[in-house]
């Protein structure tokens, strides 16, 4: 895999032009169900920080990505804010939040180490803690410019979540064709 795109110059600029006009509105709608205003909310892979920006109005957050290309281009475009150079794998901190959230970050991981990173976050949350994920629909996997797109369903997302996390929401939405991703929003058993 190369693991590389989210970590050159030229790619990530690459990236902020092809992803300019996508954000998460919709899905933090929803989390705003679930997660109460003010809460302490880690962000994985923040990226250009779209969505960052959005949770920022209710949110406080503390950003993160495990590209330092993105990172020191967040540091300098948000000097006010947190952010912490975190694999999602590992979220190798000590800090205990709120909320954990990601959008479209999570399919970049095999099923084995999206079970690590699920435990990781069960220990970084609070108790009754709320996680909020966004991940692509389908069967199978596969490479987008040399990624992984690890795709996953209704069934394979319980399978992986529910044995830690009350499923509170897990439904189909738009990103670019109809029912072409899945949110999941589930509280800490
Ligand atoms: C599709 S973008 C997410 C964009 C972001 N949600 C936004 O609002 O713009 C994926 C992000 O996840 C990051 N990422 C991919 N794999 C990661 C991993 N294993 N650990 C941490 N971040 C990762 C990438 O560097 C990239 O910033």
């Amino acid at each position: 895999m190369n693991d590389n795109y989210y970590k050159t110059k030229e790619s990530v600029e690459e990236y902020i032009k092809l992803a300019k006009d996508v954000d998460g509105r919709q899905l933090i709608e929803k989390l705003n169900d679930y997660l109460p205003s003010n809460s302490l909310l880690l962000e994985i892979g923040s990226g250009p920080g779209t969505d960052f920006q959005i949770l920022k109005k209710d949110y406080r957050v503390v950003g993160s990505d495990y590209s330092t290309e993105f990172l020191n281009r967040l540091i300098s475009l948000n000097v006010k804010d947190e952010f912490l150079n975190l694999d999602a794998v590992t979220l190798r901190t000590d800090k205990k939040f709120d909320g954990i959230y990601s959008n479209k970050v999570l399919q970049h991981l095999i099923d084995e180490e999206l079970k690590k990173s699920i435990l990781r976050q069960v220990d970084l949350l609070n108790s009754n803690g709320i996680i909020c994920h966004s991940f692509w629909k389908g069967e199978g996997d596969e490479l987008f410019k040399g990624l992984l797109v690890n795709y996953q369903t209704d069934e394979s997302l319980r399978i992986l979540f529910e044995n830690y996390f009350e499923i509170l929401l897990l439904e189909e939405y738009n990103e670019f064709e109809d029912g072409d991703s899945l949110l999941l929003i589930g509280k800490k058993k």
